[in-house]
């Protein structure tokens, strides 16, 4: 067991502090929504643990290298699958058409369940066995879930899981085959949400839905820690990231924010979030300069980020505000299309969220939004198998029926030609 690193969990809107053994979830003061939690470290006792020497001779290839300033009291519970580490494509090719000086492509669909979700399964395990539950929980629209039962099944946890009733089947076939109990509720992800907290509190299961408890955006940070690394701590200036509930977000943020406060980076970078038009509760609150969303019905091609009331919305809007970002809305054709740029251009598969991302740096270059010396990343969430119906509506072609005979292909050739 290694002593806590931590000095408190501190309310993002009333700034009250509580011990982590005091509390699980969010600040009884402010409530679910607003009373999100900051880990508070002690950077001071971290600093020596974590320097730029020390990283470059650590040999681990997953997120496991930066232990000192993640969450964990027990390493031995930390699961064997390996997050993390994703590749970086630098896209030279997107970035001069797009007219800017270097665009990084982080394509965390090669996580382990085939998302950005794993990053904070794979802490969120800790927690519960570290609480010595059994039985574990979690609304998601898909991935959080299926990385979940992933994570939980190999530390032998129950796992019930809420989705909504339009989860693409891929999610709903990873979550059936790693045993996990699902409820597929008869509504949107937002009431699968409120129906999964109130099951959790009434049969006290660890609850590892979104922003609410307050370890997933420390599993989320190891991306922008990812970045610092792999681009020899040249940070870019941008970083594209597309948003539901908006936790990725402000864990790239805390992250960037943790390795400046180790004194392992001396510029932060702006943080873009990429909302789906039919799902833009964060771009219209962040617009008319509001601290909270005005909840809404969302829809969109997206399912993955199909959120209408954001519950990380006090740290996603705090987040863009510190940065000096923005928040970008796109529609469902110009993420379709970015699905088919990044396949064709960058050779990555990506789901529809995964590439949204990259349809807001698209549309930014494309506005002014981004200049010639500008440098941006973009995190590629979730890989393009995870809903192939989602990818059949971005293809402008169907397969060719041929028969099995070299001239009804010749036919088809001469048709065409
Ligand atoms: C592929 C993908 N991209 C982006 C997101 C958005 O993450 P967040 O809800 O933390 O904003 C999700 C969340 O489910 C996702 O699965
Ligand atoms: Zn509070």
């Amino acid at each position: 067991m290694q002593t806590s690193n931590i000095l408190s969990l501190k309310c993002a809107t009333c700034g009250n502090e509580y011990q982590p053994n005091q509390i699980d979830y969010t600040c009884p003061t402010c409530g679910p929504l607003f009373g999100t939690l900051d880990v508070i470290y002690d950077y001071e006792k971290i600093k020596p643990t974590l320097t730029r020497s020390i990283l470059s001779e650590n040999k681990r290839q997953d997120h496991w290298r930066y232990l000192p300033i993640l969450p964990i009291l027990n390493p031995d519970f930390i699961q064997p699958l390996s997050v993390g580490w994703t590749p970086l494509y630098n896209s030279k090719k997107l970035a001069s058409e797009w007219g800017i000086k270097s665009l990084i492509i982080k394509d965390d669909g090669r996580n382990p369940t085939a998302s950005f979700k794993d990053r904070a399964s794979a802490v969120a395990v800790v927690k519960a066995l570290e609480k010595s539950v059994t039985t574990v929980t979690a609304a998601s629209t898909g991935n959080a879930a299926s990385s979940w039962s992933a994570f939980t099944a190999l530390a032998g946890l129950e796992a019930i899981i809420f989705v909504p009733q339009n989860a693409p089947k891929a999610k709903l076939a990873q979550l059936l085959l790693y045993g996990a109990k699902v409820f597929q509720v008869q509504g949107t992800y937002d009431d699968a949400f409120d129906l999964c907290c109130q099951a959790a509190e009434k049969w006290g299961w660890y609850n590892r839905s979104t922003a609410i408890n307050p370890y997933l955006g420390e599993g989320k940070k190891t991306g922008a820690l990812e970045i610092c690394e792999q681009l020899n701590w040249k940070i870019p200036d941008y970083i594209f990231v597309s948003v539901g509930d908006g936790c990725i977000l402000q864990g790239t943020w805390k992250g960037f924010k943790d390795f400046y406060a180790l004194g392992l980076i001396d510029k932060l970078p702006k943080i873009v979030g990429v909302q789906a038009e039919g799902a833009a509760p964060l771009f219209h609150a962040w617009q008319k300069g509001a601290m909270q969303c005005e909840p809404l019905e969302a829809k969109t091609v997206a399912d993955s980020i199909s959120v209408g009331i954001p519950r990380d919305q006090v740290k996603a809007l705090r987040a863009v505000r510190e940065s000096d970002g923005k928040f970008v809305p796109v529609s469902d054709a110009e993420i379709l299309e970015a699905m088919s740029i990044l396949a064709r251009r960058v050779g990555v598969f990506a789901e529809p969220a995964g590439a949204t991302a990259l349809a807001g740096a698209r549309k930014l270059c494309e506005t002014g939004g981004l200049r010639q010396d500008d440098e941006a990343a973009v995190f590629i969430t979730g890989n393009g198998l995870k809903d192939v119906e989602g990818a059949m509506k971005a293809v402008n072609q169907q397969p060719i029926l041929v028969e099995n005979d070299i001239n009804s292909v010749a036919q088809q050739i001469k048709t065409k030609g």
